[in-house]
């Protein structure tokens, strides 16, 4: 037993529930683990739980935290849809990442009916849109829970106050009431981790519905920060990815002030952790200073993920961003002068309302100039809510389409240079595990994020290791161990 199940091991149910968290919530995790526990006896079975996530790595963290919970309640995981316990951690960003959670949603409305022990939960960033909530309370009345993006740390209380009512229970926030810390969570690799460094944004981006979704920007103590790091590295984990919308801007509202650069140098300062990453960076906020750090710090891992969204400083003005053509392409010849073998990726939106094609070349032109290692394009999706839900966009759908192919043509062949030019090294790799195909394969990331193939043994999981780069195959290598 950990200290954590000793904790909720020794909770009185006898006595009301305690207000402070996160002793609340160890309460209720007790209550939902005495049903858990007899509905398995009366089953004869153990409970199953399957968490589904959609979109980033935020929302990869907080599913984290909710299969802690699960597991703390007596639930057991689950891949498949087919269990007693499904959540859906959703994403909003574009419309066509909701269109699959309805998706799902038709499937889940038949397993239910199989299965009457089912319990559907949704939460996320899409259930912060009100007009979602409203059509799920209206046509999918078998779904039996839905919160949001500030209160899932509540999951063990909203599932007791579910059965406890026997209805379905909604409980969103409009923004977050306080950070709780020391909630169990279960990591999907025994090795790395995510840290949450902040929550929320403040940039109001015209096309984004992250900062409505996810509130105001918060960050946590670098004092909590970095004693939730050291207790991963004494758990065994060697890589770090510290989270946040906008990582750049981290430390700026706490009482004490703190720059983003500062908070790396003292994560990297920790003797077991050997990877520090972090995402995503804003380019009007990072700093000469964190330049700087990457440079200095060999334990920061060679990869920089650098939104530039559009290459027309007008459009960049309609959007928001807060800086230029100009200033980004600069910002790009400062970083490589300092980290010259750093990976640069990007995420452009096509079609954004008013780009004309001379706006597009422009874009063109940044990929051009930058050779990004790898660059996630996307199309132009409205968002009810934001600015730019309003703005007039004279472009068809066909020259949209036609300039995304375009942009994605042009990065993948730059990409595809980009990856071959470091074919024959040696370099350190993280090792993941097996590959997917069953062939034996370990897996594994370099530094700059690129996946390597290779064969070994089980014992190599988790270690960093040398490979040579062998084989190019297109976006990922075939190896050979180097020692
Ligand atoms: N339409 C298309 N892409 C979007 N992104 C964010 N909002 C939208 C939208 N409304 C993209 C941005 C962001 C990434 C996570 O998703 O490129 O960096
Ligand atoms: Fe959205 Fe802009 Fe905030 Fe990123 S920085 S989450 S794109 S508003």
């Amino acid at each position: 037993m950990n200290d954590l199940e000793k904790v909720i091991d020794g909770i009185d149910l006898g006595l009301p529930a305690p207000f402070a968290e996160p002793e609340r919530q160890y309460y209720f995790i007790k209550k939902g683990r005495e049903y858990v526990t007899a509905r398995s006896k009366e089953l004869g079975r153990d409970l199953t739980c399957s968490i589904q996530t959609f979109g980033c790595q935020m929302n990869v963290r907080d599913s984290e935290k909710l299969a802690g919970i699960l597991e703390q309640m007596g639930y057991v995981r689950t891949e498949s849809e087919h269990a007693d316990f499904i959540i859906y951690n959703t994403c909003t960003v574009r419309e066509n990442a909701n269109r699959k959670v309805y998706g799902h949603l038709g499937l889940m409305k038949h397993l239910k009916e199989k299965n009457p022990e089912m319990k559907i939960a949704l939460c996320g960033c899409m259930m912060q849109e009100q007009h979602v909530v409203t059509t799920i309370s209206k046509s999918y009345r078998f779904v039996d829970m839905v919160f949001g993006t500030h209160n899932v740390y509540k999951l063990a209380e909203i599932f007791v106050s579910r059965i406890e009512s026997g209805s379905m229970v909604i409980d969103i926030w409009k923004d977050a009431k306080e950070v709780v810390e020391d909630l169990p969570a279960v990591r999907e690799f025994p090795f790395k981790s995510g840290v949450n460094i902040m929550f929320g944004c403040n940039n109001f981006c015209t096309y984004c519905i992250v900062p409505y979704v996810r509130g105001r920007e918060r960050s946590r103590n670098p004092e909590d920060i970095i004693a939730e790091c050291e207790r991963l590295a004494d758990d065994g984990v060697v890589e770090i990815m510290l989270l946040g919308q906008n990582v750049n801007s981290y430390g700026k509202n706490l009482e004490h002030p703190i720059t983003f650069a500062e908070l790396l140098r003292r994560v990297c300062a920790i003797e077991k952790i050997q990877r520090v990453r972090f995402m995503t960076s804003h380019p009007k906020d990072l700093s000469d200073e964190l330049i700087d750090v990457i440079a200095e710090n060999q334990k920061i891992c060679r990869h920089l993920h650098l939104p530039v969204q559009s290459g027309s400083t007008k459009i960049l003005n309609a959007m928001n961003r807060r800086y230029t053509k100009e200033s980004y392409l600069a910002l790009v010849d400062r970083i490589r002068a300092k980290v010259p073998e750093i990976s640069l990726t990007t995420d452009i939106i096509v079609g954004f309302p008013g780009e004309t094609e001379e706006d597009f070349l422009e874009t063109m032109d940044v990929v051009e100039k930058v050779q990004y290692d790898t660059a996630f394009t996307f199309i132009y999706s409205k968002r009810t809510g934001t600015p730019a839900a309003g703005m007039e966009n004279g472009s068809t759908k066909e020259e949209i389409q036609d300039r995304y192919n375009r942009l994605l043509r042009r990065v993948q062949e730059i990409s595809d240079v980009k990856t071959i030019a470091i074919k024959g090294q040696t370099q350190p790799v993280l090792v993941e595990g097996f590959d997917e195909k069953g062939d034996g394969l370990l897996t594994g990331r370099l530094s700059n994020n690129i996946l390597v193939h290779f064969p070994g043994c089980a014992e190599m999981v988790g270690k960093i290791l040398n490979v040579k780069l062998v084989e190019c195959k297109g976006f990922y290598y075939m190896g050979e161990l180097a020692e």
